[in-house]
């Protein structure tokens, strides 16, 4: 053979491996990154919504069809709930938004409050707060029998148990300062599947049933949601929600917070003994707040400040575990989980000692998000032993609670919105307004009914967050988003779960940006929770028996609990379109997007 054509024959074999190479690589690494996944999210090429009820995402998503921009498509969804997901969607309650929009601030002349808006890459950020407020003739013991015993019933299941609905203004507020479609346009889907019906799902069927005790104990919500067998597939209409819908679209704020709709609520209140009055109701505002921010690995995290306690929570964890080496130790490896409980119960400790309403109490914020603190708590963790509770903080008892619904919308142009909203419980106090067709929240149980004694979520609390007239309780809700590090936008979410929402956040961020799994795998991995007391950790299904012994054996005590929150999640994609995932958690949760191409 000559060398000239050995040369040559070389040549092509180093030309075409290098092709091979650079042709291969991309689907190489797209193939092993989609066949390494055992969940996946769903695609649209413009924007999508995912929310814990397959009708509500329709309606946010049918919004986006229209030109709406996440702002409407969250607002519709959010009012879609409160009618097809009535144990936590609703009118009566209250909740927290993060939004990031592309684009200068779009709130101008709109007569919205000034908004600490933050700037980021090419748009800004803002959180709005519409958490309930106690009405103003609440008091710091008016939980506490005359035994020093707190009245469990009284603080959830009564009229004192109600707290100042925050969920109209809010999402009015948040609509009018950020939406781009009228309100009217906004609560069509609402309004027109609460006055044409739907059929009644499985889901809410089951959920009714389960609740009946609860409803029986109140004629009015015995009259609005137990009537006849709740058999799955009937049309389930609720004409009484749709007059009050229409009437908020019609006349934005007042239509609830005073007229006929105000009027009814305050009667219920003096006839059976609540006290929220009309001052309440008219003084009732939602607040448009600068979003906590911190970097997680190059990664800019927005979340909720107080009176959320989850934000400040969830940045404190995120912060003591990000020089940790988490991905070599290995996800749901009891290394890993070991590390995180240690984090998670110094967070809580903060959480409960110091968090409350901004607007009442002074907090060490800055210490506590500052890195000297993250590093201080850092050295406070033993990688070989648990630390017990009673080491760290007096000891409480505990007991769970079950609902409340986070949805994320991510537009066409990456704008995204992460929605969490609540009635406390499942169906809240149980309560419904007469003639209006909406449950009451029973949020005043958030609040610190005796400091050292435990609420329905376990968190034993201090003075911090005791009652005060006005005053918003601790809430734990925390919703979230994340940007890439060029700070372009990428992922919302957030969860239900009370006291356990911190930490299923925590876990989906972690499973995305630390584990690398994809959006729908980050949200179906088997989740973790420890909050201090009580001390022990609860798992979900899933985490393997040899990993709980090695916990064991580093002290803990692990109990497998039911499963723990539904983080219904988006992301924005870099070449445009977004993804979605439902937490598969809840029956009924759907992430659908904009266009019907999934
Ligand atoms: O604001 C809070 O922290 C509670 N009221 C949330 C309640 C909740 O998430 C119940 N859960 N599934």
């Amino acid at each position: 053979m000559s060398t000239a054509f050995i040369n040559w024959s070389n040549r092509l074999h180093w030309l075409w491996l290098t092709l091979a190479t650079v042709l291969a690589a991309p689907v190489q690494a797209d193939v092993l990154q989609e066949s390494s996944q055992r969940f996946h999210p769903q695609w649209s090429a413009g924007g999508m919504v995912a929310s814990q009820e397959r009708l509500a995402s329709l309606a946010g998503a049918e919004i986006l069809a229209s030109g709406g921009n996440a702002v409407d498509a969250a607002v519709a969804t959010a009012f879609a709930l409160a009618v097809t997901l009535p144990q936590a969607g609703n009118l009566g309650g209250g909740g927290f938004l993060v939004l990031w929009l592309p684009g200068p601030s779009p709130a101008a002349g709109r007569g919205c409050p000034t908004a600490p808006e933050l700037r980021l890459g090419r748009g800004l950020a803002v959180a709005v707060n519409f958490r309930e407020t106690a009405p103003l003739a609440a008091s710091a013991g008016m939980f506490v029998g005359p035994e020093g015993e707190v009245d469990r019933q009284r603080a959830t299941r009564s009229l004192f148990s109600v707290a100042v609905p925050g969920s109209p203004a809010g999402l009015l507020l948040s609509h009018r300062c950020y939406g781009r479609l009228s309100r009217a346009t906004v609560m069509a889907p609402a309004i027109r599947l609460a006055s044409s019906g739907f059929p009644l799902g499985k889901e809410l069927a089951d959920s009714l049933r389960q609740a009946t005790p609860l409803l029986q104990t109140d004629p009015t919500s015995s009259q609005l949601f137990l009537k006849g067998p709740l058999r799955p597939g009937q049309l389930w209409r609720q004409p009484l929600l749709a007059a009050s819908l229409r009437r908020i679209a019609d006349q934005g704020e007042p239509g609830f917070y005073e007229g006929p709709i105000a009027d009814a609520l305050v009667t219920l209140m003096r006839k059976r003994g609540g006290l929220i009055r009309h001052a309440d109701l008219k003084g009732y505002r939602a607040q448009l707040v600068r979003p906590l921010q911190a970097r997680f690995r190059n990664h800019a995290v927005l979340t909720m400040p107080p009176p959320s306690g989850g934000g400040v929570t969830l940045l404190q964890m995120l912060q003591v575990l990000e020089p940790m080496a988490l991905a070599e130790l290995g996800l749901n490896s009891a290394a890993t989980l070991h590390r995180m409980v240690e984090a998670m119960n110094l967070a809580y400790r903060d959480r409960n000692h110091w968090l409350g309403d901004p607007d009442h109490v002074a907090m060490p914020l800055e210490r506590l998000l500052s890195a000297a603190y993250a590093e201080q708590l850092r050295a406070q963790i033993r990688s070989e032993r648990h630390r017990p509770a009673v080491e760290l903080a007096a000891e409480g008892p505990s007991s769970a609670g079950t609902n409340t619904t986070h949805l994320s919308v991510a537009d066409p142009q990456g704008g995204m919105v992460a929605l969490t909203t609540t009635l406390n419980f499942a169906y809240g106090s149980g309560i419904s307004v007469p003639g209006a067709g909406f449950l009451l929240n029973n949020e005043m149980d958030d609040f610190t009914a005796k400091p050292g004694v435990a609420n329905a979520y376990g968190l034993v609390q201090g003075s911090a967050n005791a009652i005060a007239p006005g005053k918003r309780p601790l809430s734990s809700m925390t919703p979230t988003l994340v940007f890439r590090p060029d700070g372009r936008p990428w992922l919302a979410t957030g969860s239900p779960g009370g006291s356990r929402i911190i930490t299923t956040v925590l876990q989906v961020l972690l499973n995305r940006l630390v584990h690398g799994l994809n959006l729908a795998a980050a949200v179906a991995s088997p989740r973790i929770h420890s909050q201090l007391w009580p001390d022990q950790i609860s798992v979900e299904q899933g985490l393997s028996p040899d990993t709980v012994r090695l916990l064991e054996a580093k002290d803990h005590r692990v109990v497998v609990t039911a499963t723990m929150g539904s983080a219904n999640s988006v992301e924005v994609l870099p070449e445009g379109g977004s993804l979605g995932a439902a937490d598969p958690r809840r029956r009924g949760a759907a992430a659908i997007g904009e266009l019907p191409l999934n």
